[in-house]
């Protein structure tokens, strides 16, 4: 399959878009869970209990499909450094090879043993040390996809400023988009709570949301430009590669979500907040909820772009 000429490993993009995604839908549901939902919600046991079960819901599925794809991307990563086919590469043992002898081996197994720890805090859902402690857990599990891109092959000192800003990255992707779908669960169970009660624990999970969206949206900007100055390196770069034509893409899909982030913020949110609490289904509500999905597309069509982004030479090393 090829990309403005450039040819590209369509399963293993697939792979890595669906594996990003999931991994940063763990984390960011569960950081959605612990400073946005549980803080919000507390005055209503109930209203909180339901949003926690479809939140957890929502982590174990990602968990699942995040195990499947790390697994496929494994023996992707087998095959194409083996030049062998799937069946060989999982049947012939090179697969251990990787494993035991690539630092994308050693990550996969670090990652392994995260997903099963991750697993048991999900399962003992009831203690709050095990609540944080997932947290912190699938955060090291999605920062951990930084030592398999580019930003785990640049040496030296700006290799480590590569890895910090990419961690950096990965949690405020995650953060964000993750984050957006825990507020999509939220919406959605708020159309079948009294309205009195749900409405003013709505609000301030949506003023708290838009917090850490704040904070997750600088923080990609001051990592992106970090990844993007060390893999692009100049504005001549970024017109002429297709690596640089996909980054500049990626970037106004981003401007587009930081748009309709600012409408929701500036306009939307203040609005409903002088609607009467009484009114159960607000258009300023609406149209809130219809942004969010719109943001959380824009959201996933950029983890795709990064599918393809991270098996491309990066531009700097393409022009002089
Ligand atoms: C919603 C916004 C964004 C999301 C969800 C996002 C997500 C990601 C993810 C998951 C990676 C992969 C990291 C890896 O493979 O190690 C990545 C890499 C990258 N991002 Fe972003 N990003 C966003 C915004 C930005 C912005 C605004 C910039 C530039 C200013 C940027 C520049 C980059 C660059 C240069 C890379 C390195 C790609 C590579 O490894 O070749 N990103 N991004």
């Amino acid at each position: 399959m090829s990309w403005f000429g450039a040819e590209i490993d369509g399963p293993l993009v697939l792979t890595r878009a669906v594996h990003f995604t999931a991994s940063a839908g763990i984390a960011g549901v569960l950081m959605f869970r612990s400073f946005v939902a549980e803080p919000a919600l507390r005055p209503s046991p109930e209203g909180y209990a339901i949003v926690r079960s479809r939140l957890a819901g929502l982590a174990w599925m990602a968990l699942a499909v995040g195990v499947v794809t790390g697994l496929i991307w494994l023996v992707l990563q087998t095959m194409s450094i083996a030049a062998l086919g799937w069946g060989e590469a999982v049947k012939s043992g090179e697969i251990w090879t990787v494993v035991n002898e690539t630092q994308f081996g050693l990550v996969t197994e670090i990652r392994a043993v995260l997903a099963v720890l991750l697993s048991a805090c999900l399962l003992l859902r009831h203690s709050v040390l095990s609540r944080w402690l997932a947290l912190l857990v699938a955060s090291a599990l999605v920062a951990a996809i930084a030592w398999t891109g580019h930003a785990g092959s640049t040496l030296g000192e700006l290799g480590n400023l590569h890895l910090a800003a990419d961690v950096l990255h990965l949690c405020a992707a995650s953060a964000w988009i993750g984050g957006l779908a825990g507020l999509a669960i939220l919406f959605e169970v708020g159309r079948r709570r009294p309205a009195p009660e749900w409405r003013p624990l709505q609000q301030d999970a949506i003023s708290r949301f838009s917090i850490l969206g704040m904070i997750s949206v600088a923080a990609l900007i001051v990592s992106g430009l970090a990844n993007a100055w060390i893999l692009v390196g100049s504005f001549r770069a970024l017109l002429v590669t297709d690596y640089g034509r996909l980054l500049l893409l990626k970037i106004a899909a981003f401007a587009i979500m930081i748009a309709f982030a600012a409408v929701n913020r500036l306009w939307l949110t203040p609005r409903l907040a002088l609607v009467p609490k009484e009114v159960a289904h607000p258009s300023a509500l609406s149209a809130l909820r219809r942004n969010t999905l719109i943001e959380i597309v824009l959201g996933l069509a950029i983890f795709a772009m990064v599918g393809v982004l991270g098996t491309l030479h990066p531009a700097i090393h393409l022009v002089q």
